[in-house]
This record gives C-alpha cells, sequence and structure tokens, in this order.
C-alpha cells in the first residue's frame, strides 16, 4: 500500500527560481533565505519519496481565460518547464507517474470532487521553485529531479476561488486515493505558494508577518479551525496574492491525524523570512507520526 510520509509547505516567488539559475544564492540579499533550506535539501536526501504530489497554482502559464479548471490532476508521463516570459528555466523537466495519478483521479472523482485531467502541460515557477528550493541546483540536460512528480494544479487567479474547507477536504480524499494505491510507496503531498503578498492596487507591497506565523501555528495544530476561515480573510490580511494559502490546506487535509486516529505531525523544520521579492516566504516540513 502507498503511504503519505511527510508534507511540505514552501512559497513560490519566481525570483528566488531566477536568483539559483543566475548563480546569486550567495549574494546579501538571498543568503538568508537560502540558509533556510539547508536543512530541507539534507532532508529530502535523507528522506527521499518515490513519488512528490505537488500541490501548486499555474499564473496564466499552462491555462489562460480560455479555460479555468479549479482543481487539475496532471496524468502525464512528463512535463516542461513553461517560458513565462524569460524563456523556460534551466532545470530539467519533471517526470510525471501517470499510474499513481490516473489512480488519484478515479479515486477522488469517486469521491466527488470534480477534477480537471491534464495529459500535455508546461509547468511555471509555482511548481519548479518550489523544486529547486527543496532539491538543490541540478543540470537541466543530463540532471533530474530526485523522483516522479504529480502536478496537482488550484485555480487562485481567477475569481471565483475555491475555499480552504473545499482545500481541506479535497486533501483528505487525496489521501484516501493514495492509501488505496496497491504498491508498497513512500509519497510527499506538498501545498505550496503564499505567504503574505500583494502584487497589485493601492495595497501592493503589503505583509503581515503577524498573521502569516498565526497561519503556521494553526496549520500545525489546528488544521479543522483554519480550514473554515473564509477566503475574504486571506485576501484581506494576507493580500490579493495570500490567497495562494489555500493549497497548504490540501496537503495539511491529507496527514494522518486529521482522520485519526493519529497524534499530529512532528514539525521537522520552520522557517520564516521576509521579504523575498514583494513575498513573505514561509516554509514547514511535517512528517506524519
Ligand atoms: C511574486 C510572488 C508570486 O507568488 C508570484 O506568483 C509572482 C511574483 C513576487 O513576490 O514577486
Ligand atoms: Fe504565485
Amino acid at each position: 500500500m502507498a503511504r503519505i510520509t511527510a508534507s511540505v509547505f514552501t512559497s513560490h516567488v519566481p525570483a528566488i527560481g531566477a536568483a539559483m539559475d543566475m548563480g546569486k544564492t550567495q549574494e546579501a540579499y538571498w543568503a538568508p533565505l537560502f540558509k533556510g533550506y539547508d536543512f530541507s535539501r539534507q532532508w529530502m536526501k535523507d528522506n527521499k519519496p518515490d513519488v512528490i504530489f505537488l500541490v501548486y497554482n499555474d499564473h496564466a502559464t499552462a491555462f489562460s481565460l480560455d479555460c479555468i479548471p479549479t482543481f487539475a490532476i496532471g496524468t502525464g508521463a512528463e512535463y516542461q518547464p513553461a517560458d513565462e516570459g524569460w524563456g523556460p528555466r534551466p532545470v530539467p523537466k519533471v517526470q510525471g507517474h501517470p499510474e499513481l495519478a490516473s489512480h488519484i483521479a478515479q479515486s477522488v472523482i469517486q469521491q466527488d470532487f470534480d477534477l480537471t485531467i491534464v495529459n500535455k502541460m508546461d509547468v511555471d515557477h509555482g511548481l519548479t521553485v518550489p523544486l529547486s528550493l527543496m532539491c538543490g541546483e541540478q543540470d537541466p540536460k543530463s540532471g533530474s529531479w530526485p523522483c516522479p512528480v504529480i502536478p496537482f494544479a488550484v485555480n487562485v487567479v481567477q475569481y471565483p476561488v475555491p475555499s480552504g474547507q473545499r482545500c481541506f477536504n479535497i486533501g483528505r480524499a487525496i489521501r484516501k486515493a493514495i492509501e488505496s494505491y496497491d504498491e508498497d510507496i513512500n509519497v510527499h503531498i506538498w501545498g505550496t505558494g503564499g505567504m503574505s503578498h500583494q502584487l497589485q492596487g493601492a495595497r501592493a507591497g503589503l505583509i503581515n508577518q503577524d498573521w502569516d506565523n498565526k497561519f503556521l501555528d494553526l496549520l500545525i495544530e489546528n488544521p479543522n479551525g483554519l480550514a473554515k476561515m473564509p477566503h475574504i480573510d486571506y485576501v484581506r490580511e494576507a493580500g490579493s496574492e495570500g490567497i495562494e494559502l489555500v493549497m497548504w490546506l490540501i496537503a495539511r487535509g491529507a496527514m494522518s491525524d486529521v482522520d485519526g486516529p493519529a497524534p499530529l505531525p512532528k514539525v521537522a523544520h520552520r522557517f520564516y523570512h521576509v521579504p523575498a521579492s514583494n513575498t513573505a516566504v514561509g516554509h514547514l516540513i511535517l512528517e506524519n507520526q
């Protein structure tokens, strides 16, 4: 039986990818940020998953206003890094896991969640920057990411966006789906995006450190309560792009304690840093007990 052993949460700022791609990680501005991921890169080596189920949002790259899936699961064999205007990032293509992805699609749809099935798409910074942060620099030609990745794209760009509660519940369904896969593999589930940031309008530049840290506390200790927070509170408190944080509830909803009986997950690592580009960066690694 497949099992979820850990969840990883991290912001996905595009400038972090650019800093890595241009060799600027040791510059004064960036060094403290990357130091927060030293532990995580070693942890990835010590706790290598067989598959990563990676919850992220597409930024009008693979999907435009022509087609807006609320939840889209990648069932393809591979995904190319997207060209977001400066050419594709120099990172390896992403290998998918069509068998497990198809199984999850079947199970989650039969649990009454509507998923869009995507066999072909490019993946933008929302997916590649978390991989770079957690796995370090990779040679784009000879290198590869440590394991296959199942992309799970959530619409947090074009309203209406899904509620935190729906994201949490779909995470619970994803856990059931993974645990009913008949192969003995170790899966990590990642929730990405956030934390507080606003890229546009009168409040551009907004960062709310108190709120972000409270969010991290609640995500660890009281995810059921956190799931009830309405989407407007994310926007008001964490800025228009802070709504990306609802995706973290998908990964948290997939942890063992949620439908018990299991203790709260172990906090293997917690990191918070302000700012990176326009964004507050938050990062957690939670291990199932
Ligand atoms: C920034 C952050 C994001 O989440 C994003 O998708 C694009 C830009 C930023 O901080 O610059
Ligand atoms: Fe974003």
